[in-house]
């Protein structure tokens, strides 16, 4: 048994990271020494092995030219399913059941205009109001389209208290109007998990469909998308699977519904033997790849393929557990460094937080400012909040334990007022 020292010493943090199993993981990422990121809950940073995987693609555009999508290391017109077979052990789904595709937004859409068929009384959609608002708004759009007033259409569940959700008052809005769920698996902010397993139980015995937006949750927390029944869910890749700015999301589509039909069509919605017979009338897909729309964007699906090779060696589950010994061992050095600074922890305490933690000051705004000033880059939510991710695959023990001494050291010299407690256009 190692001896260790007091938790609230440096020397505790480094000790956490000499036993830390993933610790090597670190020297495959582009890591500025001098500075401590703590953003990558909303763009993951670069790895050695996405960069070279995307120069391996580039090249083959240099090398083959129009052949670059049937020859190569990676051949482009299979990428979007090789990959999301890859990534389907992240969400606990079949290889076929996963694609790579769209955007966050685009795949919210496509999944919505498939699996949202109003029939009868059943014409609504339900929601939370914690939820990320593009996909409130393509929802309230996706309403419109159906010549729905998203008004009286959309319901969306009140929170208690503007940062969690009880899955009581979800289950009780499930009401025989309801035709489908839209949910976070992990709200943005307080970094709530929802239970996704119960919720959708709930909604089947009610004859309900039901999807879950993964964008917070995927490559931070393992997920039992085919155990748990779970229609569809969708979401980037850009956080915490570190594909880089925009990479192109993924989507997964329950087995069970193979065959129904894609709401937004295109020709990579096709079924690949029949896609260049050119024909007018579309062959889909037999699997989640019916729901691709068209040419993929192979530069911003090429970085995954080293990512998620990472992740195979890595191993969610090892990752769900070093990422719940960081953010415990940050909130615990929150509540025992700044005490006497008025900052309010709101993510849940126990193993329903995700992968971030949110805490809320009324200087939030300026207080990321001289964060960054000092090198710490947070993540600042309007009005008042600070989202502070120490990530799994890179960030050390002892980054959270300097974090925290930088900021009691902000707060005890009030270096944050000099700063308008205000927002950036990019917050
Ligand atoms: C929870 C959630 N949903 C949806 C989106 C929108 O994603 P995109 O802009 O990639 O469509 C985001 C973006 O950060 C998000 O955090």
């Amino acid at each position: 048994m190692p001896c260790f020292d007091s938790v609230y010493t440096k020397e505790y943090a480094q000790q956490l990271d000499a036993v830390d199993p993933l610790a090597r993981f670190r020297n495959e990422f582009y890591i500025d020494e001098d500075s401590i990121y703590l953003d990558g809950n909303s763009l993951g940073l670069l790895s050695t092995r996405a960069e070279q995987s995307l120069l391996d693609v580039l090249d083959s555009w240099k090398q083959y030219g129009i052949d670059g999508w049937t020859k190569g290391k990676h051949p482009w017109f299979y990428l979007s399913e090789s990959l999301g077979e890859k990534m389907a052990s992240l969400v606990g789904a079949k290889g076929e059941e996963v694609i790579v595709t769209g955007s966050t937004t685009t795949n919210l859409h496509q999944l919505v205009s498939s699996f949202f068929r109003p029939e009868g009384k059943k014409t609504k959609i339900l929601a939370d109001e914690l939820n990320f608002p593009s996909d409130i708004y393509a929802l309230k759009s996706q309403l419109h389209l159906q010549g729905f007033d998203p008004e009286e259409h959309l319901i969306q569940v009140k929170s208690d208290n503007g940062h969690l959700l009880n899955e009581e008052d979800i289950i009780a809005e499930m009401k025989e109007d309801i035709a489908l769920i839209v949910l976070p698996s992990v709200l943005y902010r307080s970094g709530q998990i929802l239970d996704m397993e119960r919720l959708t139980s709930a909604a089947h015995q009610r004859n309900i469909l039901i999807g879950f937006d993964l964008c917070h949750s995927i490559g931070a927390i393992p997920h039992q998308l085919r155990k748990w029944d779970v229609d569809f869910a969708f979401w980037c890749t850009y956080k915490h699977v570190n594909g880089g700015p925009g990479s192109v999301a993924a989507l997964f589509v329950n087995e069970k519904h193979f065959g129904r039909r894609p709401g937004l069509a295109g020709w990579f919605s096709s079924n690949k033997q029949k896609q260049f017979d050119m024909e007018h009338t579309l062959t889909p897909a037999e699997h989640a790849g019916a729901f691709q729309i068209g040419t993929p964007h192979i530069f911003s699906i090429a970085p995954l393929i080293g990512s998620l090779a990472i992740f195979a060696e890595a191993g969610i589950e090892q990752i769900r557990k070093k990422s719940l010994k960081l953010t415990d061992y940050m909130m615990t050095l929150i509540e025992h460094e700044l005490s006497d600074y008025q900052f309010t922890i709101q993510n849940p305490r126990d193993e329903r937080r995700g992968a971030h933690l949110y805490i809320e000051h009324d200087e939030a705004a300026r207080i990321c400012k001289a964060l960054k000033e000092e090198n710490v880059i947070p993540d600042f939510r309007s009005p008042k909040g600070i989202r502070l991710a120490p990530v799994a695959l890179y960030n050390t023990f002892e980054e959270v334990w300097n974090t925290i001494q930088v900021l009691k050291f902000i707060m005890k010299e009030e270096r944050y007022k000099k700063f308008k407690n205000e927002r950036d256009v990019v917050a």
